[in-house]
């Protein structure tokens, strides 16, 4: 008989997922579709991959006509669209030059290769990193030796020796740590995955007159609130900050695996042929269609409509934080955007897939919402109608004496 993807994947995956049990196989927007045809809205969009939604005509012109000339043109050689696309990124995040790989955490592990030679160029010694506590740049070995979180560590000590973690928003931390034996302060400018919290302004100004100081290189993460997010090509640019390298990934190519890091010349020129490569990396599909991504984002409009959508999703939301206590706070920016609550939320995520509304959970107690950046007021109406609704009949199934509560089943359902 045959198996369904659920039960295949119980049977041959290595179980690093728990998956919501539902299997998506379509989208259009930011809806999408489960194998047996009902639909969900979706506010996780491929965790902020899927920035124009699923579908986008222009994504889908620029793939197909792409696929169709050729997909791969390994690195020993040139093609039309990885020079273009640098080009394009270098206007509008002000950096000089990029290199292009294939996800997020690579282009972590890129930029920390990038700021140790750059480090070693100016004296043995440097070669120490500076990261914030909860932050989180991903998997591999570099990029989780930056993570400043041990769940994600604990399991895979000892890591890559140099890191230190500094406070988050704390700059007399970051003072006590950043020397002449650093070559690298990394930050996410908003955090994503640790629970959706902004660095202040003062923070980042200090970040970046240390580093200058001391000839380090400021790193800005904006491989989760970069590319539009926030409402700006760059979550740092809010605050006029001119970081050294800045890191991209997730919604760069249309959903198309591309990351890349760029940096500012002086810093580029540390790397030289041979010391960094790519078989993927910066192929002509993911790069063509990149160049699509980013076309759309300038003639649709999109960063405005993150701005606009995004204020009135945060004023949704805090007009829900005066009704329901349970939640303690409403945080972020543009649509990056998350509510903590005074207990897990992951339960809030099953039941509002169960009701067609696709949300992530993380930090334990955060629910957040990464939309379609292209999305509209009236599907925030619709997402907060849904939230409401959930945390109405939470309140009342809390109300309930002992031994009337329903069953989990039923407050699923
Ligand atoms: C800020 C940040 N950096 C790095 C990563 C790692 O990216 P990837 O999963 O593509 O390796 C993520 C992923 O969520 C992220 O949010």
């Amino acid at each position: 008989m045959k198996k369904n993807p659920v039960d295949l994947e119980k049977q041959y995956l290595i179980q690093t997922y728990a998956r919501s049990p539902i299997v998506i196989e379509r989208g259009k927007g930011c809806w999408v579709w489960d194998a047996k045809g009902k639909k969900y809205l979706d506010f996780v969009a491929g965790l902020g991959v899927n920035a124009l939604g699923h579908g986008h005509p222009r994504i889908l012109k620029a793939l197909r006509e792409q696929a169709a000339r050729a997909i791969h043109v390994s690195n020993l050689y040139y093609h039309p669209y990885q020079g273009l696309l640098a080009a394009e990124l270098a206007k509008i995040t002000g950096m000089d030059r990029a290199f292009f790989c294939n996800s997020g955490t690579e282009a972590v592990e890129g930029a920390i290769k990038l700021a140790r030679a750059h480090g070693g160029r100016i004296t043995k010694d440097k070669f120490e990193v500076v990261a914030l506590d909860n932050s989180f740049h991903g998997r591999t070995i570099g990029a989780l030796s930056a993570t400043g979180q041990p769940k994600y560590r604990k399991d895979f000590e000892p890591l890559v020796p140099g890191f230190h973690f500094v406070r988050f928003n704390d700059i007399q931390d970051l003072e006590a740590h950043v020397n002449e034996r650093t070559c690298a302060v990394i930050v996410e400018p908003v955090q994503g995955e640790g629970g959706i919290f902004e660095l202040t302004r003062e923070f980042l100004e200090a970040a970046r007159e240390l580093t200058r100081r001391h000839q380090a290189v400021l790193i800005c993460d904006e491989i989760q609130c970069g590319l539009g997010r926030t409402g700006r090509y760059l979550a740092s640019q809010e605050y006029g900050l001119k970081p050294d390298v800045v890191l991209l990934a997730k919604p760069l190519a249309g959903g198309l695996p591309l990351g890349a890091f760029l940096a500012r010349e002086e810093v580029a020129a540390s790397l030289a042929a041979g010391m960094h490569g790519s078989t993927f990396g910066g192929g002509p599909l993911a790069c063509r269609v990149a160049l699509e991504f980013l076309a759309v984002l300038r003639e649709e409009k999109i960063l405005a409509n993150v701005r606009r959508v995004g204020q009135y999703f945060y004023k949704r939301l805090l007009a829900l934080q005066k009704k329901h206590p349970l939640i303690r706070a409403v945080r972020g920016k543009g649509l990056m955007l998350a509510i903590d609550l005074d207990q897990p939320s992951r339960p809030f995520v099953e039941q509002a897939l169960a009701r067609g509304f696709i949300i992530n959970s993380t930090h334990d107690t955060v629910l957040r919402f990464l939309p379609p950046l292209n999305i509209e007021t009236k599907h925030v109406d619709l997402a907060c109608g849904i939230l409401d609704s959930l945390f109405t009949e939470s309140s009342r199934e809390a109300a309930k004496p002992v031994g009337e509560a329903a069953p989990v089943s039923a407050v699923r359902a």
